[in-house]
């Protein structure tokens, strides 16, 4: 049986990679949980960190920032790109969805309609974002909507200070520490920075185990793959998976 023009084509698409990014670190996890559900793809990490922290930018600076990381991936061929970063997703997925309409993009967003739904009546959550995310509009709309069962803190320092810092330091710990001390009966945190899934444990720690915890990490790799599954772009089984590992800043010395 001889192949379509079409079924060819669709053929070599499968192969292309994925591209992920993020301003550092912070998306590691999503890059994790998404080689895990897919260990057949090839990932392509960049962190941004000539531009890291985006949090603290102005929403051209991070829609510049973002437009350019995707820029970058869709020149290296790949097939989706993974926005493993919050704030970039708030304020630029839009703007990225049509400057690249041929390309699966997936966002990161804060799990604030999850744990609305589990929490208890009486309950509240504590969100945890970047400054650029609480100022943006889709999130801000989002909080207002749960009618004060969502608490929205914006954060200036804590994902620099994870991405700067050893995660079992003691400025972490006590960094998180600060954060979370207002709020010692919340029912929930939400992590609405990939960074700070990294801190997970120590928020757990701080609760005593009592305390749910929410991250749109496996939500956006699960919803990578279906994107995939759907546009008929899944890699080929018999494709060995792996990731390749890129930086905007030049390493000192090199
Ligand atoms: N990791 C990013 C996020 O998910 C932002 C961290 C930063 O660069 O400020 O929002």
């Amino acid at each position: 049986m001889t192949m379509r023009r079409s079924e060819a084509y669709i053929l070599i698409m499968c192969y292309r990679p994925i591209g992920v990014f993020d301003s550092g670190v912070g998306g590691l996890n999503v890059l994790k949980i998404a080689s895990e559900l897919m260990p057949n793809e090839r990932f392509i990490y960049l962190a941004d960190k000539a531009r890291m922290p985006y949090g603290v930018r102005s929403v051209r600076e991070i829609t510049t920032a973002a437009t350019e990381c995707a820029g970058i991936l869709v020149g290296m061929n790949c097939k989706a790109i993974t926005v493993a970063c919050n704030t970039a997703t708030e304020v630029a997925i839009d703007t990225l969805r049509s400057l690249f309409p041929s390309v699966i993009i997936v966002g990161l967003e804060p799990a604030v309609k999850p744990c609305l739904r589990e929490l208890g009546s009486n309950g509240y959550a504590v969100a945890l974002v970047t400054e650029a995310t609480a100022a943006s509009v889709k999130f801000e709309s989002a909080v207002k909507k749960s009618d004060g069962k969502i608490k929205a803190v914006p954060l200036h320092a804590l994902a620099s200070v994870i991405e700067n810092n050893d995660i079992n330091s003691t400025a972490v710990r006590d960094c998180v520490s600060a954060v979370l001390k207002p709020y010692p009966d919340a029912e929930a945190v939400i992590l609405g920075c990939s960074h700070y899934t990294s801190v997970t444990r120590i928020i757990r720690e701080i609760y005593g185990g009592n305390i749910k915890i929410y991250d749109g990490a496996y939500g956006e790799a699960a919803r990578l793959k279906y994107c995939l599954s759907v546009a008929g772009l899944s890699a080929p089984t018999e494709q060995t998976g792996s990731v390749r590992f890129y930086s905007t800043k030049k390493r000192q010395g090199v």
